[in-house]
């Protein structure tokens, strides 16, 4: 939510820091801005508006070279999407500039008490910020400026600073957002994630919580709030250009969809030599001495938690809850005598999970995070940690993740149970189920029939309600049709007083042994005019379904299931001719609360 990115070195830092903000761009898109060093008037320039980065790529097309600045993609917390509201901002004098991804909860109090005098210019919370660390900068040095700063913040902060009046340095902090900062020959870097780092870092520090950073030409010194100097621990990038290019594919998305057979694949390749699995005997060891798991997500991973439940409870004896991460923050349930948490996220950052994970290690329970992105904070924070392996994933609509978070939730379930399944050559055949759905799929004349309205349901039993979920959100969140996913036999109790002449019914029927059962909650509804097609694994298909899904494992069919449901959302989307990596209102990474 909301990306930054700064740059100090011998290159042009238009070009770092935009190429940077290109790619952090799904973090928020509401607008984009640039702060860049003004040799001939000994001053920072300032280019923003709302809109995107392409916008702000032309706006600076002939700004004079700069080897330091700062850039912001915005997500609006505070204030309307609007150019005064757009970062960076200015300090009442101009001399300071800032950038800064999270919420500033306490920012009117701190308003009050501190700046009665000063005009601010915009509505954001983070001009706050900036105002203080001018104010405080009158009487101390500008370090202790911040660091003062910093102090009195409630809430989450990644920023970056700049002083006019030491145009040599960028200034960096952290708290509850993510920072990084990397290092290469032609200079240093500093940027919500490693992506923004691609071809100018070589290695990189992730920043913790509280630290503070300056970066010079020549190098980097880290502190904590209390000015005290501390040691960066450098690692290399590893990530390159091909994870976070399209390729041949018009949109992220479909690229990530078509991924998913080699997830599942690098999947079982990273998590087993031969047949031994390597995930460590210690996570293991937690779970089955725990009482209760606890799986806590949010959106797409909630969903994935859903089945990580159904296939731990029907491989093993232990039972497990899966729980709204906003929710569960504060609205603790009663908890089991020895529980054990399990926190799913792709990005690793949802700041809804991180409230959770505070709230686990205070009580000093066991967690593990089950995540795309190792260097996150939710990966840092939790006693142990997974990874999904499943490569960037960029447009916002999350799929091959959750296929990811399907399966390394069915390894772990594995590695509990006594039962003898050959787990890698079962997503071996999942993988293989959904390369051959993928190379001959024939989704785009469902979707020109189908889901021709404002309304939409999926409607599915057992591992398939909690997939029809999955697809519901999926289909709202591109293309805007309003959606709902539904046990389809709950649909008679109430909700089937929405189906009306042409409303689109979506099964889905994975099961033979309640496929009659779904079937016959798909008669009630055409029988009250709705239009409705299957989609089916092969071993409940009947004549006239439209889409076959070759068999897999009955335990694994979300992850083919869910394939054709994320086609649909995607053709629905580009019928409709809408922004299918960067949808309305949303971000990739949720970094507020
Ligand atoms: C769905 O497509 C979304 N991107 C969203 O629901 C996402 O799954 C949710 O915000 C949680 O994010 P996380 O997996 O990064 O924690």
């Amino acid at each position: 939510m909301c990306g930054i990115v700064g740059f100090i070195g011998n290159k042009n830092a238009k070009d770092v820091v935009l190429n940077g903000l290109t790619r952090l761009e799904y973090r928020g898109y509401d607008s984009a801005g640039l702060s860049l060093f003004n040799s001939r008037y000994q001053t920072f320039d300032v280019y923003k508006d709302e809109g995107r980065v392409q916008k702000l790529v032309d706006s600076t097309k002939n700004a004079a070279f700069s080897n330091i600045g700062i850039g912001h993609t915005r997500w609006a917390t505070h204030g309307r999407v609007n150019k005064e509201n757009s970062h960076p901002h200015y300090s009442q004098t101009r001399r300071f500039i800032i950038v800064h991804n999270g919420v500033i909860e306490n920012y009117q109090q701190l308003k009050d008490q501190y700046l009665r005098n000063t005009i601010l210019t915009s509505e954001t919370d983070t001009e706050v910020i900036a105002q203080l660390i001018e104010t405080f900068s009158q009487t101390l040095s500008v370090e202790i400026a911040i660091t003062t700063t910093l102090k009195l913040l409630h809430g989450s902060y990644a920023l970056l600073v700049l002083d006019s009046n030491d145009p040599e340095k960028i200034y960096a902090a952290k708290y509850k957002s993510p920072l990084i900062v990397g290092q290469g020959v032609d200079g240093i870097t500093v940027a919500s994630d490693l992506m923004a780092l691609i071809g100018y870092s070589t290695d990189y520090h992730a920043l913790d919580d509280k630290t503070f950073l300056v970066a010079r030409k020549e190098g980097i010194r880290l502190f904590d709030l209390n000015n005290e100097s501390l040691d960066l621990h450098f690692k290399p990038i590893e990530l390159d250009d091909q994870d976070t290019t399209k390729g041949e594919y018009a949109h992220y998305m479909m690229k990530e969809i078509h991924e998913q057979p080699s997830v599942l694949r690098r999947i079982v390749t990273n998590y087993y030599e031969k047949e031994k699995s390597l995930i460590k005997s210690e996570i293991l060891e937690s779970i089955k001495s725990s009482d209760r798991l606890y799986i806590l997500a949010a959106g797409t991973s909630m969903h994935a938690g859903l089945i990580g439940k159904q296939l731990i409870e029907k491989m093993t004896s232990i039972p497990v809850e899966v729980h709204i991460a906003s929710e569960f923050a504060y609205q603790k349930p009663l908890l089991s005598k020895n529980p054990m948490f399990i926190l799913v996220t792709q990005s690793g950052e949802t700041a809804d999970l991180r409230a959770c994970l505070v709230l686990i290690n205070q009580h000093h329970y066991k967690s593990l995070t089950i995540t795309n992105v190792p260097t996150s904070t939710l990966a840092r924070e939790a006693t142990y940690f997974l990874e999904l392996y499943a490569g960037p994933e960029i447009a916002v609509a999350s799929t091959k993740a959750y296929v990811a978070q399907v399966a390394v939730l069915s390894l772990i379930a594995h590695e509990l149970s006594n039962q003898s399944i050959d787990i890698r050559k079962e997503l071996s055949i999942a993988a293989t189920s959904i390369e051959n759905f993928l190379s001959s799929e024939e989704i785009l004349p469902l979707v020109r029939e189908y889901l021709t309205r404002r309304n939409c349901f999926f409607i599915g039993r057992g591992l398939d309600y909690h997939v029809s979920l999955e697809a519901a959100l999926k289909l709202k969140e591109i293309s805007y049709i309003q959606t709902e996913g539904f046990a389809a036999g709950e649909l008679k109790h109430g909700t089937i007083a929405l189906i009306e002449e042409g409303t689109p019914v979506i099964a889905l029927i994975s099961d033979p042994k309640i496929n009659n059962n779904t079937r016959s909650n798909l008669k009630e509804v055409q029988a009250r005019g709705a239009k409705t097609f299957r989609i089916v694994m092969e071993s409940c298909k009947q004549d006239g379904d439209e889409v076959i899904l070759e068999n897999v494992h009955p335990l694994l069919t979300p992850l083919v299931m869910v394939v054709p449901t994320q086609l649909l959302a995607y053709y629905a989307a580009l019928e409709r001719s809408y922004d299918i990596d960067k949808p309305r209102n949303l971000a990739k990474s949720v970094t507020v609360e």
